[in-house]
């Protein structure tokens, strides 16, 4: 049995072929649409979200299976003190996967161990979120044709961002990437990042102001300053806005740069910019989609070529 704690759980083949299902997913749809039937896929949420557990859901519903859980985490019975280890074991007489998010880093990890079924981390507060670093690297693949040979920009909340930890860390296996960390002082993506680049021979150099680089990027990574990861307030009001994407600040940019953003967005790219064929966004979110079909075949062991040549036989 298999789970999902961190993109790098995945060798860059096991990525590629992970990969391959899901365009192959995109391409025909109709041919996975009972490839999950009698299955059950759990959606735990300690921590509020809209995209991944949707996504989730949508995706195996896609796969003809079903779907169950809690999206909020005082709706269950850990506003009443159960652990992470005692729910997932619950969890596994009823479900045959479970997709978790909890704002503890490390509960997901918690979970696994204890559990008799595949466990994915649909995000653990700021440390990790492999599910979107599978759409993000799905998405540049698609539209790029390749995965390396970039210069990629990271914009916003480098410290607290977690998918941008997770896209990192996935990004260096891959070759000649030069990363661009644009973000306030304050912000900034944390040492240990920036010491294993350095460790790694990998290039990297750190602007506070988005204009300066704009010319050079051939990905824009947007990313949200996210108030419920400050301690206070007035930190989140004075860095809120420091970033806002607009068409004046796109001009200057290659004409195929891609503008990429896990979402939600809030300020950080005006409305103006989505028309903007460069921005794929929302293409990013049905990518998302199309891995998270191909991860739970994958964890479940379901192989669809398999499956219908058995069908063939009967
Ligand atoms: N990108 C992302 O994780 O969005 P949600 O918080 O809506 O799931």
């Amino acid at each position: 049995m298999r789970h999902l704690m961190n993109p790098l759980d995945f060798t860059v083949e096991e990525l590629d072929s992970l990969f391959d299902l899901a365009n192959d997913i995109e391409k025909y749809p109709a041919k996975y649409a009972h490839a999950c039937e009698g299955k059950k896929l759990a959606t735990c949420f300690y921590e509020p979200s809209t995209r991944t557990r949707l996504s989730f859901e949508s995706a195996m519903l896609s796969l003809g299976g079903q779907v169950l859980g809690f999206s909020d985490a005082g709706s269950s019975s850990a506003s009443k003190g159960e652990s992470v280890s005692d729910t997932i074991r619950v969890i596994s007489c009823f479900a045959d996967i479970c997709a978790m998010r909890h704002p503890k880093e490390g509960a997901p990890m918690v979970a696994a161990d204890k559990s008799s079924i595949p466990v994915i981390n649909a995000g653990d507060g700021g440390h990790q979120h492999p599910t979107q670093t599978l759409t993000d690297l799905l998405t540049i693949r698609s539209m790029k044709g390749r995965l390396g040979h970039f210069t990629i920009g990271l914009c916003g909340d480098l410290k607290f961002g977690r998918t941008v930890h997770s896209l990192i860390n996935a990004l260096v296996r891959y070759p000649d990437i030069h990363f661009v960390f644009i973000s306030p002082p304050e912000l900034k993506v944390p040492d240990y990042i920036t010491d294993m680049l350095t460790e790694k021979g990998i290039s990297y150099e750190e602007v506070i102001r988005l204009e300066t680089c704009m010319p050079d990027l051939d990905l824009l990574y947007m990313t949200r300053v996210q108030r419920e990861r400050f301690f206070n307030e007035e930190d989140y009001v004075r860095l809120k806005d420091f970033y806002i994407l607009n068409k004046a600040k796109m001009a200057p940019a290659k004409k195929d740069m891609l503008v990429l953003h896990p979402l939600p967005r809030v300020n950080e790219i005006s409305v103006e910019v989505d028309d903007d064929p460069r921005a794929v966004y929302f293409k990013q979110v049905q990518y998302g989609v199309y891995v998270r079909m191909a991860l739970i075949l994958t964890l479940l062991d379901i192989d669809i070529e398999t499956m219908e040549s058995q069908h063939g036989k009967e």
